[in-house]
């Protein structure tokens, strides 16, 4: 183990874990990520006594200032590029009604077992005399071998302790590509209310990371077997299902939107994009109809799921900001590209989707390719032939047109001085002609042709020319 101890400010705590004549040792997440070759930045130093001030002389030697959280019992510092928190070994029993602590003194292995995993309670002596042993009553090796979640004490102890720890197994195993122990699956169906008694924000936390694994379905897949995703997010739980009349089925749209999450995972890590695969057809609950003759339908899911949007972000406590819009538009787009190469891809079809998506058209396409989750490789490859059509397309109309972030070649200014008139219907009457000329391909978009047309448009309304 020593090897992995290279870090400077380990040997000073060695040293003064001698000096003082008290036990320190690494534990937590950084001993973990050694073994699974998870560079970490992250240093949980327990030690057994005063941790605050055994960080306090640590700093002091350092030459760094430390920061003391007197009512949790530990202290953190900074140097070079680690932080290093510090804390006295605890004893810890917990009120049914928080998840703040009340905290005894006790040994490493009280606070080994207190703690959410077994392979988060691995420990590395820091004193000389053993200094660099690996310290694992709980077997968290076996299970890191095994690739297994599991809980040092009975798992219903855990969880009702810290029931935030019940999200955290899930995403360790969304992240490390583990699976969790039957008994531990067990006791989160058991406990499944106490998720109630932590914040909305370290919920969505631990959702974003599940998220931003590599295969998020492991991680939503658990959410939903558990029961865990009807009480946080009861919007996707309910894409769940499939209803049969006359024979008649439709997909399931919880297994198909896990698909297209998994999918686009492979060629985007960014969070608001997956996000935008999640919520892709939220709305599809809410909008679905079975019309005789015609089978099951889902008309307006991507209006419905783009309005539904907000309620989700202020419900989940996610930003209300630019990327909430983000993941709104991607919503409410998420079909165009597919319609479009499902029929005669005209230009000015073409044109419309890069004036809406603007920006996000590459990420629209991205969404749409990962919303392709047919079994029929007919149908694939005829909906990526097509896909390349559009993409071609979107291509040549943006080099000629120059539509993606389009500004009118004629402002409403323009419009006022041209005719004399104040701001007022007429103005937005011919802005919007001058935008469809655009957008249909009537007239270029330049300047000149816009004049023009904004000329003999005002005409047609009674307008005179008053200014040139
Ligand atoms: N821990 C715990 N119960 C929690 C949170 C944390 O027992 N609800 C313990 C675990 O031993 C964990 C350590 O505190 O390893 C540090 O927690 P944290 O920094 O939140 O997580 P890491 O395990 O380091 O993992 P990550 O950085 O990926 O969150």
């Amino acid at each position: 183990m020593k090897q992995h101890l290279q870090h400077p400010v380990f040997s000073v705590i060695s040293k003064l874990a001698a000096e003082k004549n008290v036990q320190a040792f690494a534990i937590g997440g950084y001993v973990r990520d050694i073994f699974l070759n998870r560079p970490s930045k992250d240093i949980d130093v327990v030690v057994l006594g005063n941790g605050i001030e055994f960080a306090e002389a640590v700093a002091a030697s350092l030459n760094v200032k430390v920061s003391v959280f007197k009512n949790f019992g530990t202290a953190m510092l900074r140097y070079q590029d680690v932080e290093v928190e510090f804390v006295g070994a605890r004893k810890e029993s917990y009120r049914s009604d928080s998840r703040k602590p009340i905290v005894e003194n006790g040994t490493l292995e009280d606070d080994q077992k207190r703690r959410d995993f077994t392979i988060n309670a691995l420990a590395i002596s820091l004193h000389p005399d053993n200094y660099g042993e690996l310290i694992d009553p709980f077997e968290g090796i076996t299970d890191l071998n095994n690739k297994l979640m599991r809980t040092p004490l009975n798992p219903v102890e855990t969880f009702s302790d810290d029931p935030l720890r019940m999200m955290r197994a899930i995403r360790f195993a969304s992240q490390l590509g583990f699976r969790i122990d039957d008994e531990a699956v067990a006791a989160i169906k058991s406990n499944l209310q106490r998720i109630k008694i932590v914040s909305q924000e370290r919920i969505t936390d631990e959702l974003n990371k599940i998220i931003l694994s590599p295969l998020p379905s492991v991680g939503f897949n658990y959410l939903f077997d558990t029961g865990l995703l009807h009480i946080i997010f009861p919007q996707m739980a309910a894409l769940y299902g499939v209803e049969v009349i006359n024979g008649k089925g439709h997909k399931d749209n919880f297994y198909h939107t896990l698909q297209v999450l998994d999918n686009i995972c492979e060629t985007t890590g960014d969070l608001w994009l997956r996000w935008a695969a999640i919520l892709h057809d939220i709305a599809k609950p809410a909008t679905k109809r079975f019309e005789q003759g015609h089978g099951w339908t889902f008309h307006g899911h991507e209006d419905k799921g783009a309005r539904m949007v907000p309620k989700i972000f202020t419900q989940l406590k996610l930003p209300l900001n630019e990327k909430m819009k983000f993941v709104q538009k991607l919503v409410q787009l998420h079909l165009r590209p597919i319609v479009l190469s499902q029929s005669v891809v005209t230009d000015s079809a073409v044109r419309r989707l890069l004036f809406e998506a603007g920006d996000d058209i590459e990420a629209l396409m991205l969404l749409c390719k990962a919303d392709v989750t047919t079994k029929n490789e007919y149908k694939v490859k005829k909906y990526r032939q097509n896909f390349e059509l559009v993409q071609q397309k979107l291509k040549d109309v943006e080099e000629r047109d120059n539509i993606r972030n389009w500004q009118p070649p004629v402002t409403g200014l323009d419009i006022m001085q041209l005719f004399g008139i104040s701001e007022g219907r007429e103005v937005g009457i011919i802005k919007n002609k001058i935008r469809e000329a655009i957008l249909e391909g009537e007239i270029p978009n330049d300047r000149e042709a816009a004049i023009k047309y904004t000329i003999e448009k005002g005409k047609e309304i009674g307008l005179k020319v008053v200014a040139n």
